[in-house]
């Protein structure tokens, strides 16, 4: 079993220079995920001077570990959003998914890599009678908002299912191929790519532009710049503040024949199971959402999704295991648009584990606001200034409540002796009368930072799972070294060299 995603390692993802020298761009875009990518490529083939700025690697961020549905159903929103916001918001949100599916079926026609993109019909469904209800509501929703949805208990799954939600005609990707598609197309378009260049600073300047600081020092100057991050560094637009973290575990495995032909998402109140099939007898089973740095046994949710899966299916084998990182918003739609900082400084977050079709969406608004052309009729429900209703500022007040009690109660964790870390374990660790942060790694060397968050100072819990230092407050993550992993944080931990 391999640590790590499916898709990174059975794709080929092209590799970049980290920027060197400063550089004047149209447009610079910050982030070489999907809507990185996306944005930079239709930016490019509008004519602009692009420059995409990724901290790491294409792909290093969620969308190369995600599950690779392209579908506008997300498991049970459409009913939800017609109540909160009325039925226009609930069709125009279906509508700019539909939109986001199209393009990415489009451009994935066109590139000259597989990626082994297929359509198949997307099912959510409850197990439990209880569900029956909200499924009937969901449908019913759907449909208002113009959707091919139906209902049905008729599931491609191995047990019975009290209701369920059809969609048909969505779409399947394989992410890491798609990512390198991508990227090769944004190169062949003229636009340029940087990897290991992280951007820890944007300066607005007036009527002249931006400009975006490299944590190197490396300076770029645009008239636009897109934060594409999945959260906006550092304090931006305080996004932070208005969404909260999700994190799922995920597996490859490989069944004894072949696997559900269908998308599938459970909607009971219990973990998530959410499902595709991928080569002809593989199946990704993803799971057990929480917040990051909220778990105190990391391989529990991995252990409780094999332990799913092999009771449900005739697993030979979990080939591949890894996590990855959302933000969801207070009022379920994702930010779009200018910030509340710049009408140079856009941005697109707050996906909820759905944006491969609604951050192609934001791509393609993204990509009109910099060419000046007339809005999307749905553009509005996603703008990135909005404050939102009172039920969702109540629910954000409530959240960021919780993380101030972890900012004050998250300290008091026992630091334990460092000769007692075995080789592969971390955890708090006093150190010549430190509290640190200490992973001893499987050669023995043992390595110490101090266990702070970066970004707005709360405590880091060790995820000995992903062998990572996490944070719940927004959810920054650090390797066991200090270096940003993910997450808003911009400046790596403080490391401590002991001697033992
Ligand atoms: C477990 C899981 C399963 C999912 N499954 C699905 C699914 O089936 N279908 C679906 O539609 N959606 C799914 N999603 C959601 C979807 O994958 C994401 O919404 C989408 O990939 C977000 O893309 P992005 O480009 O915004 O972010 P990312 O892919 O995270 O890209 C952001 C990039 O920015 C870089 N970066 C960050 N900070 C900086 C900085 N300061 N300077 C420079 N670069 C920086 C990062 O290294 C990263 O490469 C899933 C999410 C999760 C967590
Ligand atoms: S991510 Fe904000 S304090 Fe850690």
């Amino acid at each position: 079993m391999e640590q790590g995603s499916v898709w990174l390692a059975t794709a080929e993802l092209p590799r970049h220079p980290a920027l060197a020298a400063d550089l004047e761009v149209d447009v610079a875009v910050v982030g070489g995920g999907l809507v990185g990518l996306t944005t930079a490529l239709l930016v490019a083939r509008d004519g602009a001077r692009v420059a995409v700025l990724e901290a790491a690697g294409i792909g290093a961020g969620t969308s190369g570990r995600t599950t690779g549905k392209v579908t506008s159903q997300h498991g049970l929103i459409y009913a939800d959003l017609a109540d909160r916001h009325g039925g226009d918001v609930a069709r125009g949100y279906a509508e700019a998914n539909q939109e986001g599916l199209a393009k990415v079926a489009e451009l994935a026609g066109q590139l000259p890599v597989d990626c082994e993109d297929s359509r198949l019909p997307a099912f959510a469904y409850a197990v439990r009678p209880e569900g029956r209800e909200r499924i009937a509501a969901e449908v019913l929703a759907a449909q208002q908002a113009g959707l091919p949805a139906t209902g049905t208990t008729d599931v491609p799954l191995p047990f019975p299912v009290s209701a369920a939600i059809r969609f048909d005609d969505q779409l399947l990707i394989h992410p890491g191929r798609y990512l390198a598609g991508l990227a090769g197309a944004v190169s062949a378009a003229g636009g340029m790519i940087f990897d290991g260049t992280r951007i820890g600073e944007f300066d607005k300047r007036g009527n002249d532009g931006v400009r975006l600081t490299a944590v190197n020092g490396v300076r770029v100057h645009a008239d636009r710049a897109v934060l594409a991050t999945l959260l906006p560094p550092g304090l931006v637009g305080g996004y932070f503040a208005r969404t909260r973290p999700t994190r799922s575990y995920a597996l490859a495995v490989t069944l004894r024949g072949p696997a559900p032909e269908a998308m599938t998402i459970s909607v009971d109140d219990t973990p998530t199971r959410s499902l595709r099939p991928w080569r002809s007898d593989g199946l990704i089973v993803v799971g057990n959402d929480h917040e990051p740095g909220a778990e105190a046994d990391t391989e529990a949710g991995y252990r409780d999704l094999e332990t799913w899966a092999r009771a449900n299916f005739d697993v030979v084998s979990v080939d591949h295991r890894w996590a990855a990182q959302d933000y969801r918003t207070p009022d379920r739609l994702p930010y779009v648009g200018r910030t509340p900082f710049s009408s140079r400084i856009l941005t697109a977050t707050g996906f909820a584990k759905w944006g491969l079709s609604s951050g192609t969406a934001a791509a393609l608004v993204l990509a009109d606001l910099i060419a000046g052309r007339p809005g999307r009729p749905w553009q509005s429900i996603f703008d990135a200034t909005r404050i939102g209703d009172a039920a969702s500022v109540g629910r954000l007040i409530k959240d960021n409540l919780s993380v101030g009690t972890e900012f004050v109660g998250g300290r008091f964790g026992a630091a334990g002796d460092p000769a007692d870390l075995a080789p592969g374990r971390g955890g708090l660790i006093m150190l010549d009368g430190n509290r640190l942060g200490g992973y001893r790694d499987p050669g023995g060397t043992l390595h110490a930072v101090t266990p702070t968050c970066t970004h707005l100072g709360c405590p880091l819990h060790w995820n000995q799972a992903d062998t990572s230092w996490d944070c719940r407050c927004h959810g920054s993550r650090f390797d066991a070294d200090g270096a940003v992993l993910e997450g808003p944080a911009v400046e790596p931990l403080a490391r401590h060299e002991p001697a033992e």
